[in-house]
Parts: C-alpha cells; structure tokens; sequence
C-alpha cells in the first residue's frame, strides 16, 4: 500500500519505519521540504521517498498526519479528499495554545476541517518509542499492545486495523470520533498506558 506521512518527526518517522518494514511505500513530508528528509530516505531503502506536503497527500492511499495540531489549518485539505488520514496528533494547549474546537474533539475539529477525508483517530495513544520498539507482528492479537483506534467510517477503521496488525500491535475500537475521540485524549485512561487487548476492554468497559 501507499502510505503518505505528513509530519516526520517522531511519530511519523517511527511509523514510517514500521510500514517499509511491513512491506509498504512511503513518502515522508515534513514543514522544512523534502531535501531535508533525502538522508532519512536513503536509511529507509528504495520504499521510501522524500515529498512536500501536498505530494504525500496525493502519494497516499492512507495519509498519517502527525504534526503539532496547531499547525492543522495547513494541511492540504483538496488532496486529502476522499483519502484514509490516520490523525495521530493530539491537543497540549501549552504547545499547541487555545485552539477552541467547538465543543467537539480535536479529531472531530479536524475531520470537519479536512471534510471528505475519511478520519481515524490513531497512533496517537502510544510514546513513540514504544511504538519504535515494541511491535510483535506474527505474534497472537492478545499478546500484543494496543494501539486505539477512534473514528465514524467503519471501512477505514479496518483499513487502519490492518495497519496496526502488520506492524505488529493490536487494534481496539474506542468508538466514534465524538466518544472514541474523548476516550483516546491526553490524561484519558488508555493514554499512553500500555496494555494488552484483554486490559484494554476492561477499561473501556468502565468508561
Ligand atoms: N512523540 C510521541 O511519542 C507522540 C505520540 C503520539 C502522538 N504524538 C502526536 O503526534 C504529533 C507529532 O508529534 P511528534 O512528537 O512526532 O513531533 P515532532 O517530533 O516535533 O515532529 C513534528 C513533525 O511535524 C512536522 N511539521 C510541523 N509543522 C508542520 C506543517 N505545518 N506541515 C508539515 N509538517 C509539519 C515537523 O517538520 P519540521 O521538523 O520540518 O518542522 C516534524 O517533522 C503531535 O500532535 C503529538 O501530540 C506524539
């Protein structure tokens, strides 16, 4: 599959890592251009390539995006039409400032935002290098971690499981974008915990 990663920092470059190793093509995006990913793209081999925004957008058949959320209102909504984004950011206000998303969730604020992009909320509960280190693929679902999953279009949710399957977690479903949203925040229970699937819905039970 097609994978396109806007934000390469942390989190995108780790998941970037993850797919060309489960098998994918990627091409990373970051604020500066593409020259200054070519070294990061030579480390990760030919089934990766450096990219401006807009062409990891139309590159993707899913598009993580993974920036600090206060840099939202520069994503290119025309590309990511029609297009799985994975939305791995989260909302610090000591970072991000006072963004007022309406009494909605940050992941509903940016679906609304990049309307006609298929939103899931993703990859967004887990520290990077744990993501980095911690993938089991090949092993069984319940003996891996999770990694939480939030959205409104069942489809893309599985195309998103499949996802975290290959890189070797496990997906659990929080709910929609509004609950699901809510359950995955910073300072929520399953944030930046990690745990296993059958903790995971024990959680969420009491939620
Ligand atoms: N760190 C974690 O463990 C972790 C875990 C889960 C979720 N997250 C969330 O993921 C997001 C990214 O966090 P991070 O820790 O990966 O941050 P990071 O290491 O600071 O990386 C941010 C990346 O976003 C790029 N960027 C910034 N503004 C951009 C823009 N307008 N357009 C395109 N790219 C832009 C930066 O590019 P330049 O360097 O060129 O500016 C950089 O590649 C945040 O919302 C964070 O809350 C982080």
């Amino acid at each position: 599959m097609k994978i396109g990663i806007i934000g390469s920092g942390h989190i995108g470059d780790t998941a970037a890592r993850l797919f060309v190793q489960a098998g994918h093509e990627v091409a990373l995006s970051n604020s500066r251009g593409p020259q200054s990913l070519k070294e990061r793209v030579q480390q990760l081999g030919p089934q990766a390539r450096a990219t401006t925004v807009e062409e990891a957008a139309a590159f993707g058949e899913v598009v993580l995006v993974a920036i600090p959320l206060k840099a939202y209102g520069s994503l290119p909504r025309a590309q990511l039409a029609g297009k799985i984004v994975i939305d791995a950011m989260n909302y610090y206000s000591q970072r991000d400032g006072e963004l007022d998303f309406q009494g909605h969730t940050s992941s509903e604020f940016i679906a609304r935002y990049l309307s006609g992009a298929r939103l899931v909320k993703a990859f967004n509960t887990m520290w990077f290098k744990t993501l980095g280190e911690d993938g089991k693929p090949g092993a069984p679902l319940d003996e891996r971690l999770v990694l939480f999953i939030a959205g409104d279009d069942a489809e893309a949710k599985q195309a998103v499981s499949r996802l975290i399957e290959q890189v070797g977690f496990a997906a659990v479903d929080t709910g929609t974008l509004a609950v699901g949203g809510k359950h995955q925040q910073p300072g929520a229970a399953v944030y930046n915990r990690p745990m296993r699937p059958p903790q995971a819905r024990e959680v969420l039970a009491t939620l």
